[in-house]
């Protein structure tokens, strides 16, 4: 197995993906200047990748996703207004789970969380009653792709154009938080600028599955990026000799086919893990890299802790399930451990159904779902 630096059997996110020797040294020969005097050769050309990659006219390298996000919503605003817009959010996603704080501190924006269809798509309906609802702010509506807690699963142009049309009619903004997009386009065999193209905004991440270390780009038109531009100044988030964070970033945008093999070893971990007695798993549609299994009589939290016995770490999420992210440090020796694993802790289970009532875990928020979702 190749080195990746991690232990094979640390399922918790596919952001625990390390720099391999090729990015380390890309880093190592970046050219870099100062990106505030847009001098920066390397994030220039990632940029330029990356906006080429979505199908936009421009794209903005941020930190994380957790900024891309944040930006999007405010950079939507042509110029700066007395109030916020309104933000139509996935009840379900990344956005309104980890972010809604951040969102209302530095952007004063109150997400407003709606229903979301099994696959993850907002639910039309409810966005439009929502929007129809509106007090003549403008409004942002966001949807997540992969969408995390289905599953990680890959919605497909036609789905994002339902809803983009729909939000389009009301004079919305649609954000696509593409933070796993390359997985979904990898997954649905198309092009990720085909499932940005019905957005607004895309918010696209290189630190996930693809490896980068750091990393997100925010896509959109010229006027659009050029007003983030200036939005992530004013956070602090300039980035000087980013060419060095760029350089790691080039590497991980050709490497969107390596993710296939990311999504076979899920796969086949589903297939094991269903095999379990007593396990239930999550079935997406379209699924990607992201596997979720529950236990009969366990909470996530202890899955998640009797799997840590047994060497295997897995996020427990508020929706009854723990979650495995499947990277490029697993092989099938870590799939067939796991599945080991989750049978040895299901051969315990009764035992703990006798302590816990013997009920499925319901939904509710965990503890644990922190900042390593
Ligand atoms: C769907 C989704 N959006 C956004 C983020 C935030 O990414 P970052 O850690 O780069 O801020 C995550 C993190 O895992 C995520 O899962």
């Amino acid at each position: 197995m190749a080195y990746t630096g991690l232990p094979p059997l640390d399922f918790r996110s596919d952001t625990r993906t390390v720099p391999d020797a090729r990015m380390r040294a890309a880093m190592a020969a970046a050219e870099v200047g100062d990106d505030v005097y847009g001098d920066d050769p390397t994030v220039a050309l990632l940029e330029a990748r990356a906006a080429e990659l979505l199908g936009a006219e421009a794209a903005l390298l941020t930190p994380t996703a957790t900024m891309a996000n944040l930006l999007a919503p405010l950079a939507a605003a042509a110029s700066p207004g007395p109030r916020a817009p309104r933000l139509v959010v996935g009840e379900d996603t990344h956005m309104a789970f980890l972010e809604a704080d951040g969102l209302r501190r530095f952007a004063g924006v109150e997400p407003l969380p709606v229903a979301q269809r099994p696959d993850g798509l907002p639910d039309l309906d409810a966005v439009d009653a929502l929007l129809a609802a509106g007090d003549g702010r403008p409004a942002v509506v966001c949807l997540e792709n992969t969408s995390m807690l289905r599953a990680g699963n890959a919605l497909d142009a036609a789905a994002t154009r339902a809803l983009a049309d729909l939000a389009h009619r009301h004079g919305a903004h649609v954000h696509l938080d593409g933070a796993r997009l390359a997985n979904a386009a990898v997954a649905l065999g198309v092009r990720p600028a085909e499932l940005a193209a019905p957005a607004d905004s895309v918010a696209f991440s290189v630190s996930k599955g693809l490896g980068a270390p750091v990393g997100a780009l925010l896509c959109g038109t010229r006027a659009y990026v050029a007003r983030a531009r200036a939005l992530r100044t004013a956070l602090g988030g300039s980035l000087h000799q980013a060419g060095v964070v760029a350089a790691p970033a080039l590497v991980a945008l050709e490497r969107l086919p390596d993710l296939a093999a990311d999504h076979a070893a899920a796969a086949a971990l589903a297939a094991g893990l269903a095999a379990v007695p007593g396990a239930e798993l999550m079935r997406p549609p379209r699924p990607t890299n992201m596997v979720m299994a529950r236990l009969a009589g366990l909470t996530p939290q202890e899955c998640a802790g009797r799997l840590a016995v047994h060497g295997v770490r897995v996020l427990p999420l508020p929706n009854g399930f723990v979650r495995f992210a499947v990277h490029r440090a697993h092989d099938m020796i870590g799939v067939r451990a796991a599945v080991r694993a989750l049978a040895a802790v299901a051969a315990d289970a009764p035992a703990a159904r006798a302590t816990t009532g013997g009920d499925l875990p319901g939904r509710g928020l965990s503890t644990t779902w922190t900042e390593e979702a």
